[in-house]
């Protein structure tokens, strides 16, 4: 059989990154290039100058890319590239790097959707096994997929406000935490006591999700220990933040496996990183008998790895797009 080789391209937020996959699994390179750094100096993603360094970095990414791959664009079958959802700005770049390439080199261009890319992080190292509950929790999406077969994604809930890593930034900014303050916030929960009574975020029969309520709990919670002239006790506090968070999301996806009856559970996004989400699904899928697949770490965040693996079986089913192809700041998971 001969081999399919996908040259895929993820710019939607603040890493320019390239990468070849080889038949949707093996990755042959995978180059990211974050501006992490830049943007903590602002306490977030400043959208003009991720899409100033997309431009700057982009030609070389896509050298290395090829090099470290030993390939040249003779050898790609077709060009995969995140529309959507992601920073208008930034996405341009992938976009239009990805449309000139697709012209010049006369390869078929793949419109890939930025959680279709997270969920297929975890056909990276095995393949995904069907029916399937994918939980995606980064710092723009929280949303729970039921998926029959490959590439048909049917979304059952989502957050109606802030994303799950989004919550975790902000509240590590009340912490005095810097950006990206997910990361911290997770260590620190494995530090303290489960002493604050925060609320349990929409705890309800629908599969939505919501965490501006628990955010605000805890910005209230500064401001009257403030006033009272008291110290918050940090790890404490990351503590029972991480113990509501980490509660609600394997009540609702627990339960979504029951009622989809599917025994294949995969967790994709940055926030997927996190420890205690990891060990507490890791326990409950045990006790269950559910097949946990959680992607490695670099898997996580954004990379174009995990885009050319689902780039694949979309250029398998004949998904194309034309030179038109816009980009989309939001857009339904398809
Ligand atoms: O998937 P990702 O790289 O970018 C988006 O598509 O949003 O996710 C980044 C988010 C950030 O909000 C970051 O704070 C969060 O993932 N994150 C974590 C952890 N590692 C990364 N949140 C909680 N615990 C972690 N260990
Ligand atoms: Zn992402």
């Amino acid at each position: 059989m001969k081999e399919t080789y996908i040259l895929a391209i993820e710019s939607s937020c603040d890493e320019t990154s390239i990468a070849i996959i080889k038949n949707g699994h093996k990755e042959i390179s995978n180059i990211v290039l974050s501006q992490m750094d830049t943007h903590s100096n602002y306490g977030g993603v400043v959208p003009e100058i991720a899409s100033r360094m997309h431009i700057e970095n982009i030609t070389i990414v896509l050298e290395q890319a090829l090099r470290d791959a030993n390939l040249t664009m003779e050898d790609i079958d077709a060009i995969a590239v995140t529309y959507g959802p992601g920073l208008v700005g930034s996405l341009l770049i992938g976009l239009q790097a990805a449309k000139t390439l697709a012209y010049v080199y006369n390869k078929p261009l793949v419109p890939v959707h930025h959680i279709a890319g997270h969920i297929y992080a975890n056909n990276l190292e095995k393949s995904m096994e069907f029916p399937l509950i994918a939980l995606v929790i980064s710092g723009g999406h929280t949303e729970l997929v039921y998926m029959k077969e490959d590439y048909s994604f049917e979304v059952i809930g989502s957050t109606l406000d802030d994303a799950v890593g989004e919550a975790y930034d902000k509240v590590a900014r009340v912490m005095n935490l810097s950006y990206p303050g997910g990361p911290k916030v997770d260590k620190l929960a494995h530090e303290g006591t489960d002493t604050y009574d925060l609320p349990l975020p929409l705890d309800d029969d629908s599969y939505n999700f919501s965490f501006s309520g628990i955010k605000s709990a805890v910005i209230n919670l500064r401001h009257n220990e403030e006033q009272r002239g008291n110290e918050l006790n940090l790890p404490n506090l990351a503590t029972s933040f991480q113990n509501r968070v980490v509660e609600i999301l394997t009540k609702k996806t627990m339960k979504a496996l029951k009622e989809y009856k599917v025994k294949n559970l995969i967790i994709a996004g940055g926030v997927s990183a996190n420890k205690g989400i990891r060990e507490r699904f890791s326990e409950l899928c045990l006790e269950e008998n559910i097949n946990l697949t959680i992607p490695k770490l670099e898997y996580c965040t954004d990379n174009a790895a995990m885009i050319g693996a689902a780039g694949y079986y979309a250029y398998k089913l004949g998904r194309r797009a034309d030179l038109d192809l816009n980009v989309k700041a939001t857009d339904k998971l398809n």
